[in-house]
């Protein structure tokens, strides 16, 4: 074959290989994005299940689907509206049903061909929490639960302890962020079990086997290799993480950090400080610490296309200085738009997108407002506006305040910790009467203690920073002012 002829070949290869793998992606997206209410859809699919794997009388069937349906729509509808971003994303709605679903279809078969004994919402529950929280947890373990009793209604006394063991799956599982704890909570679960099996066993519910207490023993341990072995696909499907997947995403060795580090130095360094802040003050008032770090080091990614516009990032020449200031809004808001597009193609959490999008909510660049105002007065502030949305969870709204606090306390010349708190406290206000932090939930409890623990962190920061050259007695650096002796001495 002519070496062009091959060449062409290879390129039509490579082609319908693409083609392949847009279709199969397109294929999963239709399940994700689809309009028609999951629920619906995977109802169907489980009544369909059931039909043909159980093969019960219609009349039987539908009598306990109705009751199914309606105990679900009622219990986990009302429920799941209460729960932290089931309102702002659909796809938490999806991805609650669809593993609900799933791992209800995995029991039914297991009960069939294995035995009521290897039924357990050990498996359902555990990834529910994981991936969605506690209460979608504790949720779905009273209708996996219920699947058993439905399947075998001389059982049901077992069914009903499950339920308590779902819930307690849901309680024990839901502070998880490395996969050992796992496989320890579903040793625990397993002893659980084991004892509620004996005492049914004692209370002639049940009669004794061997049988039963293998089963009931292994299911956990086997539930928990699947969870694991799961965890990492729904992640990158849903794009909705568990603190494992959080977690390794924020292990620094993410192509798209070490980009930022490379071509964005100062921004780097910047993400790094507001990722302390931010977990410091999660951390204080009860929200997803592992979020708030891991959302920050991504928070500024899109400023890897243009980094010199960026102050942190300039050494000397200011480009901002040719460019009118039109312009110069147009290149910083970019960032947000550009830090976005990247989490979409890099499949990082969604609410890493909104991190991006929401750490400038609404907000005015006020330096290039100003410049535009003294050329224009007719200019209006509205013009210079982030495009938003304004933070809409916890985590985005300390983010919002981390970010504007760490690049003031830059600026500052002493930074001692009266000057820090006031800066912090002024900074905290000013974003508060701006309205910013509306639909963020965080409360002025919330904000007071997010400001104590800001000027706690930044101040030990500096404390760092300053006090080294001293040690290194380093001269240029022994001349200046130093202020921590002032604040050692306070401490002392
Ligand atoms: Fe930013
Ligand atoms: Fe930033």
């Amino acid at each position: 074959m002519p070496m062009s002829a091959q060449k062409k070949q290879k390129e039509q290869n490579r082609i319908s290989l693409n083609t392949g793998f847009q279709r199969i992606k397109e294929t999963f997206s239709i399940l994700f994005t689809s309009r028609a209410d999951p629920f619906i859809v995977a109802a169907l699919l489980a009544l369909l299940s059931v039909l043909l794997i159980w093969q019960w009388d219609v009349f039987r069937f539908f009598f306990i689907f109705v009751l199914l349906v309606l105990l679900e729509l009622i219990v986990s509808e009302s429920a799941l509206k209460t729960v932290r971003f089931f309102q702002i994303h659909q796809q938490y709605r999806r991805t609650f049903y669809f593993l609900f679903f799933i791992t209800g279809f995995l029991n039914i078969l297991v009960g069939k061909y294995i035995g009521f004994q290897a039924m357990s919402p050990f498996l359902g529950v555990s990834l529910i929490t994981v991936l969605l929280g506690k209460r979608a947890g504790q949720i779905s373990a009273i209708f996996l639960s219920s699947f058993l009793i439905l399947l075998f209604p001389s059982h049901s006394a077992f069914s009903f302890f499950l339920i308590i063991s779902g819930y307690l799956t849901a309680q024990l599982v839901s502070g998880v962020d490395r996969r050992i704890e796992l496989t320890f909570h579903a040793f625990l679960i397993t002893l659980f079990n084991l004892g509620g099996y004996f005492f049914l066993v004692l209370s002639n519910f049940e009669i004794f086997s061997m049988r039963s207490v293998i089963l009931i023993g292994v299911t956990p341990l086997v539930s928990t290799v699947l969870v694991i072995g799961m965890l990492p696909y729904i992640e990158w499907i849903s794009r909705i993480y568990s603190n494992i997947g959080m977690l390794e995403l924020g292990n620094l060795n993410h192509s798209l950090l070490k980009e930022l580090m490379q071509k964005a130095p100062g921004t780097y360094f910047h993400s790094f400080m507001l990722s302390n802040l931010s977990e410091s003050a999660a951390e204080r008032i009860g929200v997803n610490p592992i979020l708030a770090r891991v959302g920050a080091y991504f928070h500024d990614i899109g400023k890897t296309k243009k980094p010199d516009f960026f102050t942190e990032n300039q050494v000397e020449d200011n480009p901002h200085n040719r460019l009118n200031p039109s312009m110069s809004y147009l290149v910083l808001t970019e960032h947000v738009k550009f830090g976005g597009e990247l989490a979409r193609k890099y499949r990082l959490p969604i609410l890493f997108e909104d991190l991006i999008y929401q750490h400038h909510g609404t907000r005015v660049q006020k330096f290039f407002y100003n410049k535009a105002k003294n050329k224009d007065t007719e200019t209006s502030d509205d013009q210079y506006r982030y495009s938003g949305p304004k933070p809409q969870f916890k985590e985005a709204g300390i983010l919002m305040l981390a970010d504007s606090c760490e690049a003031a306390v830059k600026s500052l010349e002493n930074p001692s910790p009266q000057k820090v708190q006031e800066l912090v406290g002024d900074i905290i206000n000013g974003i508060y009467l701006e309205r910013q932090l509306d639909d963020s939930g965080l409360t002025l409890k919330d904000l007071e203690e997010i400001a104590q623990e800001f000027t706690h962190v930044i101040v030990k920061a500096y404390h760092k920073r300053i006090e080294y050259p001293k040690e290194a007695g380093d001269g240029t650096e022994e001349s200046k002012p130093i202020i921590k002796t002032e604040e050692k001495a306070k401490e002392e």
